[in-house]
């Protein structure tokens, strides 16, 4: 019998080796290895070396992915690339279709902050499921959630340079035997931006009406990221908690014979971003915390758009077969959540 199910047929991931310690951040900021993992989680974040790239992680875990899926470059129809620190064009997604030698492709970067990756995987979805319904045809694509933090960290900023780290990971999705989305929510609250931004290096909010106006400096400033934290913990706390509820409420609504309660959810694979907000939630849902992700926060920090995938591949041996929701958060705080069965 044809299957109709799509799902994830291969992941792969990529973190840099060049590894940064909280023994090596209390020499350029005033902190403690104690402070750092009783607070956030974080051991160690891998930093991109002089000659890495966003792009460059985001090919090795999309070739790893491939190789994984057992799919050939030229079979790929879609490329989805969540990523945050990609602040030019032409778009990532097309660098690496270059990259990988595919001749002809759709390729689109997504940008939903450290939640980019399930937007992507959604995108990607409806992209599967629309060309399916309109013409006949089974697409395979590609989706990688990558991000270099490193670009972007303050290093004098004791707030938030402790907890980001750069990486990526892929997963090929197309028509599957055993693997299937089954349900996926997002949603974005825009209000909350001033919270978690990165600087406007191209002057945008603050745009002079004289178009031959020209500043050299803000051509060249980093965008570098800020955050409060504080007022963000609460809010992401119930945000992921709504979140996995509502993909859970959704795929019910419409499968009232084969709904799923979330003791039957085997495993959840939370955004890294704190150790103690995956703890918050697993708690307010009742969560053994067992059953959820959390390496990633204590060896790679917060990854942004690459900490779901990296999970993946992290602990594939954990989730075969199983009951997955997948939850993120971030900046503008747009978050989500995926149900499926890996
Ligand atoms: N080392 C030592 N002390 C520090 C450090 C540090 N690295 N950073 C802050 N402190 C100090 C603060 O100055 C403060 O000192 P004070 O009491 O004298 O003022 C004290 O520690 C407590 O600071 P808080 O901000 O209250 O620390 P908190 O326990 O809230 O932890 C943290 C801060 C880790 C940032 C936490 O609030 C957090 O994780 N927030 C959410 C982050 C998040 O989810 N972001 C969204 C996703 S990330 C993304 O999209 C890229």
């Amino acid at each position: 019998m044809v299957s109709h199910k799509i799902g994830y047929l291969g992941f792969g991931s990529y973190t840099p080796s060049r590894v940064l310690t909280n023994a090596d951040l209390e020499k350029v900021v005033d902190t403690s290895d104690d402070w750092i993992q009783r607070r956030t989680g974080v051991r160690t974040r891998r930093i991109m070396g002089q000659d890495e790239t966003v792009l460059g992680m985001a090919l090795k875990a999309a070739e790893r992915a491939l190789k994984d899926a057992s799919v050939l470059p030229g079979e790929i129809l879609d490329i989805r690339v969540a990523v945050n620190t990609w602040m030019r064009f032409p778009s990532l997604a097309t660098q690496v279709q270059k990259e990988l030698g595919i001749e002809s492709c759709s390729a689109s970067d997504v940008s939903a902050g450290c939640a980019g990756f399930v937007y992507a995987v959604e995108d990607a979805h409806n992209k599967i499921l629309a060309e399916r319904a309109l013409y006949g045809r089974e697409l395979t694509s590609l989706i990688v959630g990558v991000d270099g933090l490193s670009l972007v960290t303050n290093w004098k900023d004791r707030n938030t340079c402790v907890l980001l780290g750069d990486g990526a990971g892929a997963v090929v999705m197309g028509v599957s035997k055993s693997s299937e989305i089954l349900s996926i929510h997002t949603e974005a609250d825009g209000k909350y931006g001033h919270l978690l931004y990165s600087d406007d290096v191209l002057g945008q909010q603050g745009k002079s009406s004289d178009p031959f106006e020209f500043s050299p400096s803000e051509t060249t400033a980093r965008p570098y990221l800020h955050m409060d934290g504080k007022k963000i913990f609460p809010v992401a706390v119930r945000t992921m908690t709504r979140n996995i509820k509502e993909v859970l409420r959704k795929h019910n609504n419409m499968h009232p014979n084969k709904k799923i309660d979330l003791p039957e959810i085997d495993y959840v694979y939370p955004h890294q971003a704190n150790v103690r907000i995956i703890r918050a939630v697993a708690d307010a849902l009742e969560i053994p915390i067992e059953k959820v992700y959390t390496e990633g926060i204590a060896k790679y920090g917060n990854t942004s758009a690459a900490s779901i995938p990296i999970g993946y591949d992290e602990t594939r041996a954990r989730t075969e077969d199983r009951l997955i929701v997948d939850v993120a958060f971030g900046a503008g705080f747009a978050s989500g959540a995926i149900l499926r069965r890996a």
